[in-house]
């Protein structure tokens, strides 16, 4: 199952994201902000990162019950999942994603330029992938599965800068998933990573294209 996902063609991969400028209303979004704004005075990323991946799950239990209001706006049959800018903080540059996932869609293997990361399911479930690094050479990188985490509604994942080399993925055939995803900075450009075979990657820098319309 790994292997057929990692083999889809690169156009599956195409994302859209919808920028600040269509502002979407997100259940809970105010108070999440402010979670991360108080996680924020940690400082030490991994107390940071820990501190809010505690949090998710109540916020979600929280504001859970208002999505289906946010979630009748968005396309889940879109060609490609769609990544969704809710918030970016003009004083820390923190950046706060929901992305849609149709049945089966996912991401290639990608990196989060060395930044901490909290994934958040509201709606279906996620696949989080992780990679270990076995061996590079230039721009080609021998990857390895390490952990498959499948996070179901109302849990989430957090990684560290160390931590954030990944795929995601909806597992299911039938049922489209919503997730939350909070950035250190935000995330508008960042290494994709593409299998050649035999378990050795190319690294492609991938930019998400940028719409500024529903
Ligand atoms: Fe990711």
């Amino acid at each position: 199952m790994l292997t057929s996902t990692l083999h889809e063609p690169s156009s599956v991969y195409a994302t859209r994201t919808v920028s600040a400028s269509a502002p979407r209303e997100f259940p809970g979004l105010r108070q999440i902000v402010r979670e991360v704004e108080t996680a924020w005075g940690l400082r030490e990323t991994t107390e940071v990162v820990r501190a809010l991946n505690a949090r998710m799950p109540a916020l979600i239990e929280r504001y859970r019950p208002q999505l289906p209001g946010w979630a009748n706006g968005v396309d889940t049959h879109a060609a490609s999942y769609r990544r969704i800018e809710l918030h970016h903080c003009p004083l820390h540059g923190f950046q706060i994603l929901a992305m849609v996932w149709g049945p089966g869609q996912g991401t290639p293997v990608h990196d989060h330029r060395d930044q901490w990361g909290i994934e958040s399911v509201w709606q279906g479930e996620l696949d989080v992938v992780d990679f270990a690094v076995k061996g590079s050479a230039g721009d080609l990188v021998r990857l390895e599965p390490s952990n498959v985490s499948r996070l179901s509604t109302g849990r989430s994942l957090g990684f560290t800068p160390e931590q954030g080399l990944h795929l995601c993925r909806n597992p299911s055939h039938r049922n489209a998933t919503i997730s939350l995803h909070i950035y250190a900075r935000a995330l508008d450009a960042f290494n994709q990573y593409v299998d050649i075979g035999d378990g050795w990657y190319e690294r492609r820098e991938y930019v998400p294209s940028q719409q500024h319309s529903q």
